[in-house]
């Protein structure tokens, strides 16, 4: 355990170590030392040191501006670090493009949905798949691939809760449904480990539990790490917690233990407050600022 309790006189009070996950015998999906991205004289990420172990479901949270989406982009490739590494499974993928690093099992969405709108469901599903393809057996069997990939593409929307939608353009999906198909899109990759920026932003009380629901569904041996605003998804998705703010590693945790803590819930309220969202209650969630946070944006 790396929380432990204390009793005050106002209850139960949670004093978090701020150290690493236990491994209980898992590989490390993804390890982050020291990592660190300036944009000239602001330090958007700033020596961020992070172990994510294999099949766990791993929530970034903070503030507006905290650093969680630059370090997504240090994660997937799209920036490079301008101090540090970023480890897959054991292998330093620091200085490896995107597309490196989806062919090792990096699969990701973005904070701002994209998909497109004009293709139906069907035909960005099967994009996505034939991103995957290689060309040669592409032309040895074109017929053949195809109709794998339509199968494929049914299968993957029929099991999670599009498989009516697929003849649909894209353009004229729901808000939530658009986020779940982004979800499939990056899952076609069959990605190890699974990047998710903010997958309930903007979402209705309904489809946030939609999203939910989806990503519970996700294969146990997938690794994900999710930014999230929503403490009621996030709690519902994610066992452990790191908290960022400007840039810095504030502390980590079993979820539950994170939420508790002075600090996070202090740093909650001030971004609610700023963004004239609801006042956080503890499970509070800056359910205001969700949807308006597009900064850092590639
Ligand atoms: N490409 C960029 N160039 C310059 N500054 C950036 C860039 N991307 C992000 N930033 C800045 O880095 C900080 C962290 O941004 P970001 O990672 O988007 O935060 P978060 O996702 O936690 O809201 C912000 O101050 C933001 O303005
Ligand atoms: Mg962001």
């Amino acid at each position: 355990m790396s929380a432990a309790e204390t009793s005050s006189g106002a209850g139960t009070v949670t004093e978090l170590t701020g150290g690493p996950p236990p491994l209980d015998g898992r590989a490390a999906a993804m390890e982050l030392e020291h990592l660190t991205c300036r944009f000239g004289l602001l330090t958007a990420v700033g020596d961020v040191s992070l172990v994510v172990p294999e099949g766990s479901r791993f929530g970034i949270i903070g503030p507006n501006g905290a650093g969680k989406t630059t370090l997504f982009n240090l994660l997937s490739g799209e920036l490079r670090p301008t101090e540090g590494t970023v480890k897959l499974f054991g292998q330093d993928i620091s200085r490896l493009s995107p597309p490196q690093r989806v062919r090792l099992g990096m699969g990701r969405t973005f904070q701002v949905v994209r998909v497109f709108s004009q293709l139906s469901v069907r035909e960005n599903l099967t994009l996505a798949l034939t991103g995957l393809a290689r060309s040669k057996f592409q032309l040895l069997r074109p017929w053949r691939m195809y109709r794998d990939r339509q199968a494929r593409a049914e299968e993957l929307a029929k099991s999670f809760g599009l498989g009516d939608r697929l003849e649909l353009l894209a353009g004229e999906l729901s808000h939530g449904e658009l986020r779940e198909l982004e979800v499939l899109l990056a899952l076609a990759g069959e990605p190890k480990v699974l990047l998710l920026d903010e997958p309930a932003a903007g979402l209705s009380p309904a489809e946030r539990v939609d999203i939910q629901d989806l990503l519970k569904r996700l294969p146990p041996e997938l690794t994900i790490v999710m930014i999230e605003h929503d403490m009621q998804v996030l709690r519902g998705v994610v066992d452990w917690v790191a908290v960022l703010d400007h840039g810095e590693l504030v502390t980590q945790g079993p979820t539950l233990d994170v939420q508790r803590h002075p600090r996070v819930r202090e740093l909650y309220l001030g971004s609610a407050a700023a963004h004239g969202g609801a006042a956080a209650q503890g499970s509070a969630a800056a359910q205001g600022a969700a949807g308006t946070d597009g900064g850092g944006q590639p």
